[in-house]
């Protein structure tokens, strides 16, 4: 299992990176759009802090294959380090899929609503495909549900394409990914925060120091 970063904020992934274990950012144009910071400088910042082999996701914005394919050049051009173009699952985007999967470069098949859209995102060449669980959820759908039929899909047909779950609202909507065969997930910076917090770990850690005090008049084992 890996954990990505959903933000462009940059001191938010320097100081996550500096304590999760964290396998690379993803963005989205609205991720950019929140920074109010020129993007290329922003994904250059980001690039930086994370270094050259953590993967930097990038989206495009065009709506046909070939704006896209243009879009998809400008940054890889332009970033270094290991880059994964971010592609929608529409009609045009699987275009730009096949054409850019000719050419190797890394494709993520994103805005995943069905376990269909990840299967053709998938026959066409694509690396990652990305459900968006919160947002399922939000249409009255499942978006577990879905995450473990694209699961079941491409182990049915031996497929190389791997799931990063993506939207999420809540701990409880990772935890369940995971279980449903997401290989990764891209969480937003509050929302990693929260994936390991739980009361009850600081009130045993408080209560194990005050005891080690009282006994031994020390904070810590060395002093
Ligand atoms: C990630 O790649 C997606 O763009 C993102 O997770 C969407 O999340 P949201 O539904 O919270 O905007």
């Amino acid at each position: 299992m890996r954990l990505y970063i959903d933000s462009a904020n940059v001191e938010k992934i320097r100081r996550l990176t500096e304590y999760y274990p964290i396998a690379g950012v993803t963005t989205n144009p609205s991720i950019l759009v929140k920074e109010n910071h020129p993007f290329l400088d922003t994904l250059r910042q980001i690039r930086e802090v994370i270094g050259t082999e953590k993967e930097l996701f990038v989206q495009v914005l065009g709506e046909t294959a070939e704006e896209m394919v243009e879009e998809a050049t400008f940054i890889t051009d332009r970033l270094s380090g290991s880059i994964v173009v971010k592609i929608p699952v529409t009609e045009e985007g699987l275009k730009a899929i096949k054409l850019l999967a000719g050419q190797n470069v890394p494709i993520l098949a994103t805005t995943i609503y069905t376990s269909f859209q990840a299967l053709m995102a998938a026959l066409s060449g694509a690396k990652y495909v990305a459900p968006y669980v919160n947002r399922i959820d939000n249409l009255t759908g499942n978006g577990v549900k879905v995450v473990a039929e694209i699961a079941q899909l491409f182990a049915a047909y031996q497929l190389p394409t791997e799931i990063v779950a993506a939207s999420f609202k809540n701990v409880q909507q990772v935890h369940d990914v995971c279980l449903a065969g997401a290989e990764a997930v891209t969480v937003g910076h509050e929302l990693i925060e929260k994936l390991i917090a739980f009361p009850a770990t600081l009130a045993d850690v408080h209560a194990f120091k005050t005891e080690w005090q009282k006994t031994f008049g020390t904070d810590l084992l060395h002093s």
